[in-house]
């Protein structure tokens, strides 16, 4: 059994803000932020949640589908910025979208999640326990960001992405994903100071640190690294492949795989430049923009690829 994507959907806060904007409020510049990174603008969530996005994006992947809700027998939600705890996004996403007999909980691998989840239902799909799901990376990383920590905080953007998958008969997709928790406190975010009925603490939540440079060598070496891999289970090499769809972080990263793969830049779409870093959101959102464009045709090749904090890192090979 193999896993097929129906239908796509996406989801973006409505407040656009752009380099400039944030100029004004911190020590950046549009040059700045667009030479060292391609981003533009970013999407900010305003009266948006995680949750909310999530459901948009869920329900346009369904109506894509033409898919009824019942229908769906498993959702996932890949984020690390739920809207709270407890319940899970997944379950909101339930509840407000009707998917009745769908089970539901979050994953959590950070910009690779939307890649972990898709793997996690591929595995459901070729063991024969669900045949519908709904895969969503949706984050709302502006509320976790340091507003002070000019490196990190302009490169981040919020918004949701989904698909509808079903499982088909035929060779499975071909996933490769991996996690190094050695390399963990390069990109974090320690949310909870610990406290309790017998640890006082007034320490103040944390916010995401990243150091940048140690991310972009780890993610130039391991992308191109993965997607060889993922290639080579399916017998194919990299010019047979008609779309590479790449975590939108850097485009000096995608232009880096692009180059180590020797394949032209065009086959490597973005959308960086309009909604910055989404983590979760940033394939799934490129893969239902590129699909509403009608770029994709019955037949083509993706290659999927991500990495993020964990760390994790991973690829995945479709036929559409
Ligand atoms: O989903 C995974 C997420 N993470 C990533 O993909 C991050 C990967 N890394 C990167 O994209 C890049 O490392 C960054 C864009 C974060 C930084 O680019 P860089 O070329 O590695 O810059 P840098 O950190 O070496 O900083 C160069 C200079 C520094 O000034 P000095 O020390 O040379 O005087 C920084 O203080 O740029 C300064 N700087 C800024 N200047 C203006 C850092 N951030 C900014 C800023 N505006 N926003």
């Amino acid at each position: 059994m193999r896993l097929k994507i129906y239908g796509t959907g996406s989801a973006l806060p409505a407040k656009k803000v752009s380099n400039d904007l944030l100029s004004e409020y911190m020590d950046t510049s549009d040059e700045w932020i667009r030479s060292r990174t391609g981003i533009v603008n970013r999407r900010l969530a305003m009266e948006e949640t995680t949750s909310s996005l999530a459901v948009e994006a869920g329900r346009k992947a369904l109506e894509d589908a033409k898919a009824a809700p019942e229908e769906v027998e498993i959702v996932i939600v890949a984020t690390f910025t739920p809207d709270c705890s407890l319940p899970s996004t997944a379950c909101i996403v339930q509840d407000q979208l009707g998917l009745t007999h769908a089970v539901a909980f979050d994953l959590n691998a950070a910009c690779s999640g939307f890649l972990f989840a898709l793997n996690t239902v591929q595995a459901y799909f070729s063991a024969g326990v669900y045949r519908t799901a709904l895969v969503i990376g949706a984050e709302n990383i502006s509320k976790v960001v340091d507003w002070k920590d000019r490196g990190t905080c302009v490169l981040f953007g919020d918004g949701a992405g989904a698909a509808l998958c079903r499982a088909e008969d035929g060779a499975a997709c071909n996933f490769v994903q991996k996690s190094d928790g050695s390399g963990g406190a390069v990109l974090s975010l320690k949310e909870r100071p610990i406290a309790h009925l017998f640890r006082e603490c007034d320490e103040k939540p944390g916010k995401m640190y990243m150091n940048g440079q140690e991310v972009f060598k780890f993610a130039v070496r391991k992308v191109p690294e993965c997607i060889h891999e993922v290639l080579d289970l399916a017998y194919l090499k990299p010019e047979e492949v008609d779309w590479y769809l790449l975590h939108q972080a850097n485009k000096r990263i995608i232009s880096s795989v692009a180059k180590r793969l020797g394949i032209p830049e065009e086959k490597f779409p973005t959308n960086l430049e309009e909604y910055g870093n989404t983590s979760a959101a940033s394939i799934p959102i490129l893969l239902d923009e590129v699909n509403r464009k009608g770029m994709l045709k019955e037949g083509d090749i993706l290659v999927l690829s991500g990495f993020g904090a964990g760390l994790t890192w991973g690829a995945c090979l479709l036929e559409w």
